[in-house]
């Protein structure tokens, strides 16, 4: 049965719509709250795993680091979830690390590891992490290279290929550690990069734009009303420079998804053009043409 008549055979049935996503635009689903967000996130986890194994024989996921994907990560570990996925045939990222020891609170690694690796049975030599916090970043942005290498096919292009990508954004518009304004987001051939961020002042470690780029799919999840700006700004896609999370543009057909709460979604009205916002708020507008990025 096609999702649409699914949702509303639900609402027939007067089903709890709390779950109910309305696409107010291509590829931008708005749910309830931020539970009902991890909720569909920890689903499409599900679906694009069984996809993945039966295809490829195994699912290589990079997971994003910051506070949102932590419900996500509690409900893939639930007994909702968890058993819905063959961990042995998993493979797990990440998008991107900051430059401190894998148990310091400010950890990716380490958020996922309390909220989700330890509460599922994903071998520990399937568990891939960023050695962000090693004294030679630059080294060991090179060694997670290698490692890309060894677990993921390339596209065409020669760059590794990831079945699933969680990103997050902040709200200057960054995701995962490709700041506004940083030349990391002009590199055009590394794989995995290790910025200076002036305002962290702080090293960070990151994929790459051409790797989001060469993803399957790349879903996004966005919460809370602190973002409806920069996402209204992101998906009206007229920012020049664009924002890094604006320049994420799977190619090859690759999917581009964000899963977001009705706080986040607050703004997007705004740049529904009057004449098509009638019949939308029911579904799909236009996501703006991939930027040129300088050579
Ligand atoms: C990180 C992230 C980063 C994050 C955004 C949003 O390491 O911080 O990968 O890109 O996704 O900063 O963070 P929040 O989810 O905490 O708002």
């Amino acid at each position: 049965m096609n999702p649409t008549n699914y949702w509303s055979a639900m609402a027939d049935a007067g089903e709890n719509l709390k779950g109910v996503p309305r696409e107010i635009l291509p590829g931008v689903q708005v749910y309830a709250n931020p539970t009902e967000v991890a909720r569909a996130g920890a689903r499409l986890f599900v679906d694009y795993a069984w996809q993945s194994i039966s295809k490829y024989g195994q699912f290589m996921v990079a997971l994003s680091g910051g506070n949102t994907p932590r419900l996500l990560f509690q409900f893939l570990a639930s007994a909702e979830f968890r058993g819905q996925v063959d961990w042995a045939k998993v493979h797990v990222f990440w998008s991107d690390e900051r430059a401190v020891p894998p148990d310091d609170a400010e950890s990716n690694y380490g958020m996922a590891r309390r909220e989700l690796l330890i509460r599922v049975p994903i071998p520990q030599a399937n568990v891939h992490r960023m050695e962000a916090e090693k004294a030679n970043i630059g080294r060991a942005a090179h060694e997670y290279e290698e490692v890309l290498r060894k677990y993921l096919e390339c596209d065409d292009r020669g760059f590794p290929r990831f079945h699933l990508i969680f990103l997050g954004m902040g709200v200057d518009g960054h995701t995962a550690s490709l700041f506004p304004g940083t030349r990391v987001t002009r590199q055009t051939s590394r794989w995995v990069s290790t910025p200076m961020v002036g305002k962290l002042n702080a090293h960070r470690m990151t994929l790459t734009l051409p790797v989001l780029d060469a993803a399957l799919r790349v879903v996004f999840l966005v919460v809370g009303a602190e973002k409806a700006e920069i996402l209204r700004a992101v998906l009206e896609g007229k920012a020049d420079p664009p924002y890094p999370a604006q320049q994420v543009q799977p190619c090859d057909g690759g999917l581009k998804l964000f899963l977001v709460d009705e706080a986040a979604a607050a703004l997007i009205p705004s740049i529904i053009p009057q004449d098509a916002s009638s019949s939308r708020g029911k579904s799909t507008g236009t996501i703006r043409p991939k930027p040129e990025r300088s050579k």
